[in-house]
């Protein structure tokens, strides 16, 4: 009979393990992300990976929606696991944080789950920063949301991203002139997001868009560039007839000039840009690498989503960066982070009765906040040396019963292969400041 105790597992299809030095690498990230948080006054707030299925597909959009891990729970609701973090955001706005004074600046760090189809840099659980702007509808927002993506970008030694920019208020504008209902104009966008143009413009024509519309349409997918002026002006010339589509352009402008005038940034203008959330009002965004034709983040308006959970009307604006696939773009770039290199030691007792001292001095460093690892593996000296060295610490301290007797022990630079007997009591100050 098989014997279910050697069975082996592989992990679920879409799922990753983070080994020491990939798990380094999404925590540096993070630290990062929380830095620029400090530095723009977000505050961290941290919510459930499970909540409502109803909530989650409110107005996530078709896409995502459909690859929700949605599940009844025990108690017979319906659930998922959280595909993005503004819903729960918008969530608590709508309710327990309803009476916070605005604007609030707020951050989610974590995994989130979409049933995608794995393939380079899309998986099925990624991690995300997620900043949210909440309360103010001016471009100065918007601007702060595209600066701090940037900040972020940059803190981590990424080169030659770029912005690409959009505003879904042009395209709505118009389709909405042409009396297209939500449901239409949702799915019309959907397609261009997935670039689906011609599909797009014929579900317009069908939805009973006029001709004179397809035709502005078919321009306006067109229009695109980093001459951001240039663009801009052709925006305004196309959509002169359209009231809240010229007002959106201008709205883009405001911002676009904000945010040149703060920081030099690499930014593409595209007039037929759509995002897959359905929730977006205003400017959209995504950033790119060009070793990688996936986003590295994606950001936008959204002025409607707390009043549609429960709130009061609640402009906001917000990103999320997603954390692994920047690590995938520093690896791309030959720019991994580096970890600011503490000095480790490694302790050693010569022998077994001294496994006692060898604790006790590992507190001691530990107390002064040096990362201590102890040998464990009842190893002689040459052999623990041997892996100190395999593992490239820079500090080994040998415990042995003739410095000790002294209250001292063996400190050896593994480096320069020197070695010194130190005082316990100054150990800590000796490696700080080493090499000696
Ligand atoms: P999103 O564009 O769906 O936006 O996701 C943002 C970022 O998460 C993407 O640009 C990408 O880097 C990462 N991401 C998404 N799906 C995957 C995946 N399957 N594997 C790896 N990484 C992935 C949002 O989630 C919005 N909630 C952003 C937002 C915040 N808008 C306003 N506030």
């Amino acid at each position: 009979m098989e014997n279910p105790a050697m069975k082996t597992f592989k992990m679920v299809r879409g799922m990753r393990d983070f080994l020491p030095e990939e798990a380094e690498m999404l925590r540096l990230i993070e630290d990062k992300a929380r830095r620029i948080a400090q530095l723009y006054g977000y505050k961290e707030i941290i919510t459930p990976v499970v909540e409502s299925y109803e909530l989650l597909a409110a107005k996530t959009g078709e896409e995502v929606r459909a690859r929700m891990y949605a599940f009844k729970d025990l108690g017979g609701r319906k659930v998922a696991l959280r595909p993005e973090f503004t819903a729960s955001v918008a969530r608590l706005v709508a309710t327990t944080m309803r009476n916070e004074p605005k604007p609030l600046r707020l951050l989610c760090i974590g995994s989130l789950y979409r049933y995608d189809e794995p393939q380079k840099g899309r998986f099925r659980e990624f991690w995300q920063s997620n900043f949210e702007l909440i309360g103010s509808e001016k471009p100065e927002a918007d601007a702060e949301i595209i600066l701090l993506t940037n900040s972020l970008m940059k803190s981590v030694g990424l080169k030659n991203y770029a912005f690409k920019i959009g505003h879904v208020g042009v395209l709505r504008g118009i389709l909405s002139r042409e009396g297209l209902a939500e449901d239409a104009q949702n799915r019309a966008l959907q397609l261009m997001d997935k670039k689906q143009y011609e599909d797009a413009l014929s579900l317009v024509k069908d939805a009973g868009a006029s001709e004179k519309c397809l035709t502005l349409l078919q321009k306006m997918v067109k229009v695109r560039g980093s001459n951001i002026s240039k663009v801009l002006n052709e925006m305004k010339k196309l959509v002169e007839k359209y009231k809240e589509a010229y007002e959106a352009v201008n709205n883009l402008a405001e911002i676009l000039e904000l945010v040149s005038e703060a920081q030099k940034l690499d930014i593409t203008v595209d007039a037929g840009f759509a995002r897959g959330l359905e929730y977006y009002t205003g400017i959209i965004f995504e950033v790119y690498v060009p070793e990688l034709d996936i986003a590295l983040a994606g950001g936008g308006r959204y002025d409607r989503l707390v009043e549609l959970f429960g709130g009061e009307p609640t402009p906001a604006v917000g990103v999320a960066h997603g954390i692994d696939r920047i690590m995938l773009a520093l690896q791309e770039q030959k720019a991994p982070l580096k970890f600011q290199g503490e000095k480790t030691v490694m302790v050693i007792p010569v022998s077994e009765a001294l496994n006692q001292e060898a604790l006790r001095i590992s507190e001691i460093l530990r107390g002064e906040g040096i990362p201590v690892e102890v040998e464990v593996m009842g190893r002689k000296v040459a052999k623990a040396l041997e892996d100190a060295n395999r593992r490239g610490t820079p500090y080994v301290v040998i415990v042995g019963e003739r410095e000790l007797s002294e209250g001292a022990v063996t400190l050896r630079n593994m480096e320069k292969k020197e070695q010194s007997t130190v005082k316990i009591e100054e150990l800590a100050k000796a490696i700080r400041t080493g090499p000696h």
